[in-house]
């Protein structure tokens, strides 16, 4: 059959298309801004008519109202991240979360993790039947390959982006079209701290360097300083406005890459429409699912690899915990060791953790003689090589313990370093 037949023949409507999710069943939704609300709103409309449902979803942007209370019975959330509106199930007995780098995610779905649906969410076909993932490939792609259904949301506001982002008409099982503007994510406001976090980060960075940019305040604070440089290049598991504005500056123009020359590579986007608008069958951009652009032995083909990203708490060591506070989970590794690692493989490489000094209104300091008990290592200390807080940059990768431990130090809340000098010599039972 034609896809168009194909495509007229599996029209239906998200009612019904969610019935077709049956007890006990494993349904993947689609990454962060992809996700297709629509479908998931049906979903949970649909609860009485099916018990246990596991929801495995990565950044939940929507109201995630499958994990809110009431809907045990119905649904159970696995998180590959957690954030606001996720973290009291997943810290609460009846949810759960599965440790795995980015890259690596969509090998779940061959191996432990095989789902039953996939709700997706594409652009309208093109005239070959391909629709989009648009703003999210991730491993939204490779969920919807791997399921035994797939549900897609066609949505004419998706951006059809260009690369390996497609899905043909045929691997749908129910398509659904619902016009809707995506979820849009606002620039974050800035703070003085956060503005002189990117000053340093910026010191780092060189024209020609090809970025990989995390999520936030700090990587925006960065991209504020960046503005005087000359031919970045982007190879970055996301992308937000700020790199919209570099582009149409001329100061991104991927023109120094030795590898995907001329072409910004991410896996997803969250931003506003301008930044939806600007990725929209622009050959500039390219989209790949995380398996290839978070792949450390891929990214770190790129010369001059910058990665830029944040943490909760940073030890004496210099091990990393990015993820949790204590033992609760907020959050989840991403792509953090990804991309330290993988500008730990490219050639004149450099991975930056960058941090405010403090938490809690400058109660607490974010650099600690010992992680909170409970704490997760994200990146370990052998991988990290750069820590940055608005006090300065602190190089710690091939530096002894005792050198790492006073570079901390000297980068830390002034209000926290003679605890944190008193800490260093008893555990080192050496002056400061
Ligand atoms: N002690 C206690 N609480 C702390 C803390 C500390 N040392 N550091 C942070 N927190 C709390 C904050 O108060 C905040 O709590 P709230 O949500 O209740 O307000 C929460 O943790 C998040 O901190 P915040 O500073 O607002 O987060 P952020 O938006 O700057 O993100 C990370 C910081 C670490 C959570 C984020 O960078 C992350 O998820 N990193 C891991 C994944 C990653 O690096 N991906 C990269 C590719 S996109």
């Amino acid at each position: 059959m034609d896809w168009k037949s194909l495509y007229k023949e599996r029209l239906t409507t998200a009612a019904d298309a969610v019935k077709h999710i049956k007890s006990g069943d494993r349904v993947v939704i689609s990454h962060a801004v992809g996700e297709p609300t629509h479908l998931v709103d049906a979903m949970v409309e649909n609860r009485e008519a099916c018990r246990d449902v596991e929801i495995v979803h990565m950044v939940a942007m929507g109201k995630a109202a499958y994990a809110q209370s009431g809907m045990e019975p119905y649904f159970r959330h696995n998180a590959l991240f957690v954030g606001g509106s996720t973290r009291e199930t997943v810290n609460s007995g009846h949810g759960d979360f599965v440790p795995c780098y980015f890259y690596r995610v969509s090998n779940m779905f061959t191996k432990t993790l095989p789902p039953d649906v996939a709700l997706v969410h594409v652009s309208p076909p093109d005239k070959h039947g391909w629709c989009s993932c648009g703003v999210s490939v991730d491993y939204s792609k490779e969920g919807a390959e791997a399921a035994k259904i797939v549900i897609a949301q066609v949505n004419k506001h998706m951006p059809r982006t260009l690369g390996d982002t497609f899905l043909h008409v045929s691997r749908m099982h129910h398509i659904v079209e619902h016009d809707a503007p995506l979820i849009e994510l606002a620039p974050p406001k800035i703070s003085d701290v956060e503005k002189a976090i990117g000053e340093n980060c910026a010191k780092l960075i060189q024209d020609g360097d090809c970025l990989q940019l995390g999520i936030g305040a700090i990587p925006d604070a960065v991209l504020l300083f960046l503005k005087d440089k000359k031919d970045l290049g982007v190879h970055s598991e996301m992308i937000s406005d700020g790199v919209v504005e570099l582009a149409e500056a001329g100061v991104i123009t991927n023109a120094k890459k030795n590898f995907n020359k001329g072409v910004s590579i991410v896996n997803f986007l969250m931003g506003t429409q301008r930044l939806y608008d600007y990725v929209d069958d622009n050959p500039a951009v390219n989209m790949h699912p995380a398996s290839y652009v978070n792949d450390p032995c891929i990214a770190g083909q790129n010369d001059n690899l910058v990665s830029v990203n944040s943490c909760v708490q940073v030890d004496l060591l210099g091990q990393v915990c990015s993820e949790t506070v204590g033992t609760t989970q907020i959050s989840g590794v991403g792509g953090q060791v990804d991309f330290v690692r993988a500008a730990a493989i490219s050639k004149g490489g450099r991975s930056i953790i960058a941090m405010p000094s403090t938490a809690a209104k400058g109660t607490v300091s974010k650099i600690v003689p010992v992680l909170d008990e409970g704490a997760v290592v994200t990146t370990g200390r052998c991988d990290v090589q750069y820590i940055v807080t608005e006090y300065g940059i602190a190089e710690l990768m091939y530096r002894t313990v005792k050198d790492r431990a006073r570079a901390l130090i000297n980068i830390a809340h002034p209000n926290f370093r003679e605890s944190l000098k008193e800490a260093f010599e008893k555990r080192f039972k050496a002056k400061f």
